[in-house]
């Protein structure tokens, strides 16, 4: 198969990429699930624009730089703060609904670290809205081929033509991917003039996590072992506030603007922790919350903290938050009422696959966006509702330098199709399960929200014993998704690792005891 555009992945970053990129050349979106299986549908607080005075361009940029403790790119910051505006209008224009108020004016919440009322939302369910709305609008684009249940396994570079390549080698292209077709079970070669990796985060290399189970890092793997460069995996995102409900995946997230709306974090016996530790309590930057609630629960070794909302009028929390405030009453609890159960849980990967300005990755015709991409606005630690607009910027980007090389750009011929004969047996479906847990499990003992030298170590040398095992079941199995899941999740999990132990110093969400800080 061939095409222009290859975007692997349908959240907010490969379909605003595919609506922009289907005006100049055909796109081709492959997806491993349903469309909107997806980070993009869960996400709950917002989006983050600059809307009205008294907020300003220079504030948000200030927020951003600050979360990010000293680690972001000013001028990724700069370039999603200040576009943030044109892409909300066309996210309107594609058919999302903003809540308003009663005089017409956008309804703005706010979350940890903001100074400003300034993220734009759809009840507490504003992912899924934008998701519909891009959803609908593909659909509707004749340029637009999407190919759901389809697995990429591996980048095309010169590697699949023999040559020996390395992160150095001069000229490295991609040109396409390997996909798993998982209803056929047959591997197709589709080959492009551009790739576009928008495979979302990697939540799933933790036991606990708010992401879906598609959240695999499939993409950052991807992107490394076709020799890109990443970078900032270390500093993985921890929400402070997932409900706690055992057993349940993923999951289910308590927004942080329930925190902006003015709940309070309580331990148990009442006591409003927060002010221990930060001047903006229970709305500081999520990785001081996270740490908090963290070294609370360490002392009391109690599972969970209370969030409480029930101070406030209850119509006015039920109509904010219906989702949660629904989801809640499934389990025993009236969030008007009763104080909710909340714990941490691996939220987002800040770092990623390293880009330029126009979501370029360090191999020529390939492109990484979203969630899968570090474009260094984030730093070390991603202030809440920027991820969405940091997509929706940067797939706007990309499209436009894309399409500027469409017409001096070739498809690639003389690639093999894969080759691979294997077996697939249901003893092997247990061995990846199995190591899939063990993977999960070391990764949130050992590189959870509090590390140190010796924990990095530990983790590291367990993790290859479980790549060695997978690595030979892979080389004798035919590929299935399980498998290349739990093979992109070990990687993933070694770039964390290994950039963690290489960071000497503890920083927005990589907090190691071996250097400790005020
Ligand atoms: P995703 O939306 O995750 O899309 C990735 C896509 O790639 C999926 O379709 C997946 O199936 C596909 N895929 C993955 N691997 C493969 C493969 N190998 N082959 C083919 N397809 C593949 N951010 C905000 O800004 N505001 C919020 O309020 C907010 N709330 C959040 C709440 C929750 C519970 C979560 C989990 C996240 C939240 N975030 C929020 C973060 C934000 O949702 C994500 O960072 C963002 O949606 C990522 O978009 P994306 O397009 O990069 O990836
Ligand atoms: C939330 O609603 O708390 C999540 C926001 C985010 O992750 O940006």
């Amino acid at each position: 198969m061939k095409t222009d555009f290859l975007v692997i992945g349908s959240g907010a970053a490969g379909l605003c990429f595919a609506l922009k990129a289907a005006a100049h050349g055909h796109v081709t979106i492959v997806t491993k699930g349903e469309m909107n299986e997806c980070n993009t549908n869960y996400a709950q607080g917002g989006i983050c624009s600059v809307t009205y005075a008294p907020d300003t361009f220079e504030k948000h940029i200030h927020d951003t730089l600050v979360c990010g403790a000293g680690k972001c790119e000013k001028q990724a910051v700069e370039l999603v703060v200040r576009r943030a505006p044109e892409l909300i209008r066309d996210l309107i224009e594609w058919g999302t609904r903003f809540d308003k108020t009663p005089d017409g004016r956008f309804e703005l919440n706010r979350e940890g670290g903001h100074s400003e009322h300034r993220i734009l939302h759809h009840e507490d369910l504003t992912g899924a809205e934008i998701e519909r709305a891009l959803i609908e609008s593909v659909k509707k684009n004749p340029n637009i081929t999407v190919l759901e249940h389809h697995f990429a396994i591996d980048l095309l570079t010169q590697h699949h033509l023999g040559e020996f390549v390395t992160r150095h080698t001069r000229g490295l292209a991609c040109f396409g991917a390997y996909v798993l077709n998982i209803d056929t079970n047959e591997i197709e070669t589709i080959l492009s003039k551009f790739t576009i990796v928008a495979t979302g985060g990697c939540g799933n290399i933790y036991s606990r996590t708010s992401n879906p189970v598609v959240a695999t890092g499939d993409g950052i793997a991807m992107c490394h072992r076709a020799k890109a460069i990443t970078e900032n995996m270390e500093f993985i995102q921890f929400h402070p506030t997932t409900l706690y409900n055992p057993g349940e995946k993923p999951s289910f997230l308590i927004t942080e603007a329930m925190r902006g709306f003015g709940a309070i974090l309580r331990l148990k016996t009442g006591e409003e922790f927060m002010d221990k530790y930060h001047p903006m309590r229970s709305l500081a930057p999520r990785d001081v919350v996270a740490r908090a609630i963290h070294h609370e629960l360490a002392k009391t070794g109690d599972e969970f903290v209370y969030l409480d909302v029930t101070h406030k009028d209850p119509d006015s929390v039920r109509s904010h938050f219906p989702n949660i405030y629904e989801k809640c009453k499934t389990i025993g609890i009236d969030i008007t009422k009763d104080w909710i159960p909340v714990t941490p849980a691996a939220h987002y990967c800040c770092g990623g696959v390293k880009v330029d300005l126009n979501g370029m990755t360090s191999v020529k015709r390939l492109y990484a966006l979203g969630e899968t991409s570090c474009t260094g606005l984030h730093g070390g630690n991603r202030l809440a509702s920027n991820s969405l607009i940091e997509a929706l910027v940067y797939a706007d980007q990309a499209a436009r330098h894309a399409v500027a090389m469409l017409p001096k750009v070739e498809i690639q011929e003389g690639i093999p199709d894969w080759d691979f004969e294997g077996t697939t047996h249901a003893e092997e479906m247990l061995m990846i399960l199995q190591s899939q847990r063990e993977m999960q499990s070391l990764m949130s003992n050992y590189v959870g929200i509090v590390r140190s030298n010796l924990s990095l170590k530990r983790a590291m040398r367990r993790l290859a014993i479980i790549f060695e095992e997978t690595e030979e079941l892979y080389n004798k199995t035919k590929p299935n998704r399980e498998l290349c899941e739990l093979r992109n999740m070990i990687a993933t999990a070694y770039l964390v690792i290994k950039q963690g132990r290489e960071l000497k110093e503890s920083v927005g969400c990589h907090y190691n005891v071996d250097y400790p800080k005020e």
